[in-house]
């Protein structure tokens, strides 16, 4: 089986720089690997995420937001995730199911571990073997936030400051749940050194 990396962090902990930069160094390194992403990344599970986080869709219920979300994943987790795994490739995945129970679980107030059952339901045995967290401040983050607000254009990108404070707070206790799985990431550094430690970290597992 291959190993299965997931890339996690609050909006503005500068995750989609991260992921490019990553994505680069894994390659130079000759590691056979997939990249792919959350919610999204196999064809239907794409349309989903236009449905999920397209805007003009406001008046989306909580739980039909987390059950289309976990309803795309079954199908990338089918259709593509474990068939990479099973092939022996590792695995890069730009958010997955602890985004689930941080943006939905805490930042919609479902509840995490309401938002876990119905993950696990749709993932099975399918969980991540490492997770890295962009831990990032919150001040630095909602300043990141606050800079880029004109050019994002997804649903959740709209939400309030409070939203995204829940969001973070929901991932601190998300990393407590699984510690063995996690791996926090100073946030607060430069694309270079986030991607460096990273794939220190990802070399070693692999070796
Ligand atoms: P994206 O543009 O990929 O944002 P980011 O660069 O922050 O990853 O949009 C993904 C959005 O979807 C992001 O706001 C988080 C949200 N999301 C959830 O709410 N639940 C989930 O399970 C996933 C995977 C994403």
């Amino acid at each position: 089986m291959g190993l299965f990396i997931t890339l996690e962090g609050p909006d503005g902990s500068g995750k989609t720089t991260t992921m490019r930069l990553l994505e680069e160094k894994m390659k130079q390194s000759g590691i056979d690997f997939i990249k792919t992403r959350e919610p999204g990344g196999s064809p239907i599970s794409e349309k989903v995420r236009e449905i999920v986080l397209g805007i003009g869709n406001e008046e989306m219920d909580p739980r039909t937001e987390a059950l289309l979300i976990a309803g795309a994943r079954r199908q990338h987790v089918v259709e593509k995730i474990r068939p990479a795994l099973q092939a022996g490739k590792t695995v890069l995945c730009d958010r997955f199911i602890d985004s689930s129970l941080a943006y939905q679980g805490a930042g919609r107030g479902i509840g995490i571990e309401e938002v876990l059952n119905i993950n696990l339901f749709a993932v099975g045995e399918t969980l991540p073997d490492i997770t890295f967290y962009l831990d990032v401040d919150a001040a630095t983050g909602l300043e990141r936030i606050a800079a880029s607000r004109g050019r994002e254009i997804n649903r959740l990108d709209k939400e309030d400051i409070s939203f995204h404070d829940k969001v973070q707070k929901g991932y601190k206790e998300i990393m407590a749940m699984f510690p063995s799985r996690f791996k926090r990431i100073d946030a607060n550094r430069t694309p270079d050194e986030i991607t460096d430690e990273i794939l220190k970290l990802i070399l070693e597992r692999l070796s």
